[in-house]
């Protein structure tokens, strides 16, 4: 008697403790990650879609370099003070993303392509082909693909 009366009560409160343990966890953790993903990507996605006109400010752009905007395979490039140019972010050798910008060179990581930064021309191979220029329109500070 004795025994059977101290297995329920161990039973009993292991029991309770384990739901109680499980469900605060579900409400809590479950809900809240699950709302901040939605809204998160759901923003971003509206913002670029909607954004469709500007690329970047003419200050994200630095002087003799470049960046690189792969979503919308395009690299932007500032030769000379005050002139912007863009080309496909695509590297004519094999097709990776073009990775950076620097001292007026395009350079794509895969096999050491580099490209002018003034016309996309290839100034080291393996790549035989320019990066096609793609048109931007210059407005105040803001960058637009034309
Ligand atoms: S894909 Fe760019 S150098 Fe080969």
């Amino acid at each position: 008697m004795t025994d059977t009366t101290r297995r329920a009560v161990i039973f009993g409160a292991g029991g309770a403790g384990l739901a109680v343990a499980l469900s605060a966890c579900g409400a809590s953790d479950g809900d809240m990650t699950a709302s901040a993903d939605q809204d998160g990507s759901q923003g971003g996605q509206s913002q670029a879609a909607q954004g469709g006109g500007e690329l970047a400010k003419t200050s994200d752009i630095p002087e003799g370099g470049g960046k690189v905007f792969k979503d919308q395979d395009v690299v932007v490039t500032q030769p000379a003070a005050g002139e912007f140019k863009a080309f496909s972010a695509t590297c004519t050798h094999q097709g990776c993303p073009v990775g950076s910008v620097s001292n007026n060179e395009i350079v794509c990581p895969c096999h050491g392509s580099r490209f002018s930064a003034k016309d996309g021309s290839v100034t080291n191979g393996p790549a035989a082909r320019p990066l096609a220029e793609k048109k931007i329109t210059v407005s105040g500070d803001s960058i637009t693909l034309a």
